[in-house]
């Protein structure tokens, strides 16, 4: 069996300090928001899982719809021997992929959850005893660096995760992604679609209240990292539809006027009743928009595929 081994990229004191940084920023902005990558510790990446079996939350269904029917087509397209993926979580839907790509030496699976990357990355090298499986603990928005592996090498981005960055920092995103990439190398982009609000809406507020305690769990994080007193009973999980800028948004309403401390920051943080803490966008686009973000960072959108219904994309775009 080939070994399964993880790296990280970054030192656990860089983590926590970009942690105590972006609570300090997002705490102290107005409006106040959180970033949320700091949601997926090992409880956040258990309640993701549980989020994708929601009968809400179609994304996840719809995009292994597209995956189920098309993962030949891509792997024909581009016979990667080298599959990189970026914010892989569980890599369950990955394993389309890898049927399809006959030639694949190399999996990197990136995340910056460690316990969802030694799940996956444990089970994938026990099932698949040709592949070598390399993660990465890492954070894909800050300067990522690959490891060496055979090419073509095919970077998979899914879930709809490009659309928690805010349009600059999927444009840097995009940009980075596009250098690290050889004539041959492609990427594989999964992206949420523009629909009905209430759809949306739905998605990201379930009637089972898993969605609630995923939003909540970053104030649970920031209490554990720093020592915050943030009492999560004492906000509200909140999902809207922001028409403006086409993308959902998940924020924590302050249930009363209350002061959180942050001793690790030296913090005293006020909320006002019913202010917000924006925790999470989540973009939805439209073909032509995702066309012009990825022509924008010199990516050609090649292929372009839906589920039946019309609710999620993937698209291919290879470099020449
Ligand atoms: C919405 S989930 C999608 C998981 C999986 N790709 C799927 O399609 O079900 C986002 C994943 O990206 C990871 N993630 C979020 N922000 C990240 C960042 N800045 N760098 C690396 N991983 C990140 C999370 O830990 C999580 O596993």
């Amino acid at each position: 069996m080939s070994p399964f081994r993880i790296t990280r990229t970054l030192p656990e004191d860089a983590m926590a300090a970009a942690l105590r940084t972006d609570v300090r920023h997002g705490l102290t902005g107005d409006p106040k928001t959180l970033p949320p990558k700091w949601f997926y510790d090992a409880h956040g990446s258990d309640l993701f899982e549980r989020i994708t079996e929601l009968p809400e939350y179609y994304p996840t269904r719809a995009e292994r719809e597209i995956l189920a029917h098309r993962a030949d087509e891509i792997a024909a397209t581009l016979p990667a021997r080298t599959l990189i993926e970026l914010g892989s979580g569980s890599s369950e839907k990955t394993r389309y992929l890898l049927d399809a790509l006959t030639s694949l030496d190399t999996y990197v699976p990136v995340d910056v959850s460690d316990s969802a990357l030694r799940q996956a990355g444990q089970a994938l090298t026990a099932e698949r005893p040709g592949l070598t499986v390399h993660a990465l603990i890492a954070d894909f928005t800050a300067g990522l660096t690959l490891p060496a592996a055979p090419g073509p090498r095919l970077v998979a981005f899914l879930g709809g995760t490009i659309g928690n960055l805010l349009p600059a920092e999927r444009a840097a995103f995009l940009t980075a992604v596009r250098a690290l990439l050889s004539p041959g190398d492609g990427l594989l982009l999964g992206t949420d679609l523009v629909k009905d609000e209430d759809v949306l809406v739905r998605a990201y507020d379930d009637a089972a209240g898993v969605t609630a305690a995923f939003n909540k769990n970053v104030l649970a994080v920031v209490d554990r990292e720093l020592g915050a007193d943030f009492d999560p009973d004492a906000f509200d999980h909140v999902a809207l539809w922001n028409a403006a800028e086409e993308w959902v948004e998940m924020r924590l309403r302050s249930r009363a006027d209350q002061t959180v401390k942050v001793p690790a920051l030296d913090l005293a943080v006020h909320f006002a009743a019913g202010e917000d803490l924006r925790t999470e966008v989540s973009a939805k686009f439209r073909e032509e928009g995702v066309a012009a973000e990825l022509a924008g960072a010199g990516l050609d959108l090649a292929r372009w595929w839906t589920d039946e219904a019309g609710r999620f994309a993937l698209s291919l775009s290879v470099v020449r």
